[in-house]
């Protein structure tokens, strides 16, 4: 064992920077993190044991306890249980003997709860020692569960056919489905790996490649929308030995998974998106960060970035470019949303616990390693492949005034058609509603932008997808009139910000949670009128919060009070000008559970 971890910190040069790649090798290598392991790789990095269980404890894939041979992480997200995740769920407890939280006494199967997995359009879903099973039922639960006691190599596992597209490369052979409904300029297949490369950056200043992008008016598709072609200015313009690119592939907000199937289907575009990036700001170094979700495309990608080396498409003096040097490295997280955040996803990469940072500095003045960073969504690198082939005005036609391109969506719930769509800025609801195989009598509320945008009711349906109406990073999630929207989504939600945030400040570590008690309070017909108006207060406190994640963790309450009352108002008790919602019965069984004592209530 110390021999197999030894190994791993020499792959990385004993640099502590890379201390997430050295504990992702140990934990895919051994299934946890030991501390013997703990104590070899802090002598070896000479850093302190602090440092290595901090960042170590920060993510929800690492452990200090054996996981199990066969490690399952079963998505709770609200689409996951919409699709009939409880079932799944009963069926992995019954048939492995062990309930979620646990490892099966031989030391095979480790049951787990995870957050969305970036498969929505094909749940419920589940990770097994990284590799994606989809579509899973209480049958297919039972075969998955006797090939494991059978000792079947989880790759062998698959009962149906590969995914579609490069889903089934050697590199991948996956069952995950891309799901592309709709293309436009991104997903097009008339896309020429190297062109922009090779005919266009040779005949361009960087200072024009700029220009072109800011003609274009693009604006970052991460969910922020700020200007790409002005962030590249100002990195540009930033003082700095050394600058970076980072592509931000962490795509964690639950709903979203149309950057899986761009690194899936158009990684070499992605990667071309990168080295203009690089040529504009004057960057060496490029770093995709790709959430743990998708590490079964490592060799895949890894291996189209050697391609484009060979190619000279990336290492030194790139498409004949005398002195324009750049490369590109794959860093992958280890389970955490918050890490979405550009500074925190900074953080993580030098290989810290994925902190958000206080701004400014932004990180175009200071970022990875303190050095000035560019830091864009994979569409948003895309993107400015198509602007520079075709030229900023040629951009501009697509969408509205203030939205320019195309915006993919990833779209999932109760419609026929989930999958991802690439259309215009500007396109409504309503619209994708009919595209998407959706009855909108049958439909009582969309979740537009995940759960940190809006969830909004029919008589918004009118409204579009666009930067000045309802902006999005692409998350449309559809719900039938059937679901009970508090409790399936907006409690879900509630939860899911609960666990996901990095704990640094007091109004994110505590307000979600009290809000979530007082929804809980609500649904259980304890509410009282009173307790509609803290939830609004609580709301406004948050937004005090350092970064998006925790201004945000309260817009699942918020914009279901504020545009489905009636469901509050019919739950509460509106004669009632006080109920403490505690319940004495209920805190004594817990606490006798808690004792192991029999409770007497008498
Ligand atoms: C909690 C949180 C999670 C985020 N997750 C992502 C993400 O997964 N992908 C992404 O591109 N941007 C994410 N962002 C936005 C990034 O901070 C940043 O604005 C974006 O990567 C910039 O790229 P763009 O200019 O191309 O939009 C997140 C922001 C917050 C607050
Ligand atoms: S708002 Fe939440 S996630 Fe963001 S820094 Fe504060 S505690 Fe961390």
């Amino acid at each position: 064992m110390a021999t197999t971890v030894q190994n791993i910190i020499k792959k990385y040069n004993k640099d502590k920077t890379r201390l997430m790649d050295i504990l992702i090798d140990v934990q895919s290598d051994q299934g946890y993190i030991s501390k013997e392991s703990i104590s070899k790789i802090a002598g070896e990095l000479d850093i302190s044991h602090v440092d290595v269980e901090q960042t170590m404890s920060f993510y929800h894939f690492f452990s200090d306890k054996p996981t199990g041979k066969y490690a399952i992480y079963l998505n709770d997200s609200a689409v996951s249980n919409m699709m009939g995740r409880q079932k799944v769920k009963e069926t992995l407890e019954k048939e492995a003997g062990i309930s979620f939280g646990q490892v099966t006494r031989d030391g095979m199967i480790g049951l787990f709860d995870t957050s969305c997995i970036g498969m929505n359009d094909q749940e419920p879903a589940a990770l097994i020692n990284g590799h994606v099973f989809n579509n899973l039922t209480p049958f297919r639960v039972k075969e998955i569960i006797r090939d494991i006691k059978d000792g079947k190599p989880v790759e062998q596992m698959y009962t149906s056919a590969y995914g579609d597209g490069e889903n089934r490369n050697e590199l991948v052979k996956t069952v995950v489905q891309n799901n592309i409904q709709k293309k436009g300029p991104i997903l097009s297949e008339d896309y020429i790996p190297g062109i922009v490369i090779w005919k266009k950056l040779p005949q361009m200043t960087p200072e024009q490649v700029i220009e072109e992008i800011k003609k274009s008016n693009m604006r970052g598709r991460g969910g922020a929308g700020f200007p790409t072609g002005l962030k590249w200015e100002f990195c540009r313009k930033a003082k700095g030995e050394k600058k970076y690119i980072f592509c931000n592939a962490d795509e964690g907000e639950p709903g979203t998974f149309k950057d899986r199937v761009i690194l899936t289907e158009r990684p070499k575009l992605l990667f071309e998106g990168m080295v203009i990036a690089a040529y504009a700001v004057g960057a060496d170094e490029g770093i995709v960060y790709v959430r743990h979700e998708y590490k079964y495309l490592k060799n895949y990608l890894e291996n189209l970035l050697q391609g484009a080396r060979e190619r000279n498409l990336l290492g030194k003096n790139i498409g004949g470019i005398e002195g324009f040097n750049f490369d590109i490295r794959i860093q992958f997280g280890a389970g955490a949303y918050v890490c979405g955040e550009e500074s925190a996803l900074i953080e993580s990469a030098e290989g810290k616990r994925g902190e958000p940072r206080d701004r400014p500095p932004f990180p175009v003045e200071k970022g990875y390693l303190d050095m000035p960073t560019v830091v864009n969504n994979v569409e948003t690198l895309c993107s400015a492949v198509k602007v520079i082939l075709n030229g900023g005005e040629w951009y501009s036609n697509f969408g509205t005034k203030d939205s320019s391109g195309t915006k993919l969506l990833s779209i999932s719930g109760d419609c026929k058609y989930p999958g991802v769509y690439e259309v215009e800025w500007g396109f409504s609801v309503k619209d994708m509603l009919e595209m998407v195989g959706a009855d909108e009598e049958n439909i009582q509320a969309v979740q537009v932008g995940g759960p940190s945008g809006s969830l909004i009711g029919p008589d918004e349906f009118d409204r579009i997808l666009c930067f000045a109406d309802l902006a999005t990073g692409g998350s449309l999630i559809i719900i039938g009139n059937h679901r009970d929207l508090l409790t399936d989504i907006v409690l879900n939600f509630m939860e899911f910000f609960i666990e996901e945030s990095c704990g640094s400040c007091s109004t994110c570590r505590n307000i979600p949670y009290l809000m979530k008690l007082k929804l809980e309070k609500i649904l259980d017909a304890r509410g009282v009128p009173q307790d509609l108006k803290d939830l609004e207060e609580w709301g406004k406190i948050l937004k005090f919060s350092r970064c998006g994640l925790g201004q945000t963790a309260g817009n699942p309450i918020l914009t279901s009070l504020r545009n489905f009352r009636h469901l509050y108002d019919e739950k509460i008790q509106k004669d009632k000008v006080f109920d403490s919602g505690f319940d004495m019965s209920q805190a004594v069984k817990a606490s006798c559970e808690a004792a192991g004592r029999v409770p007497n209530l008498n």
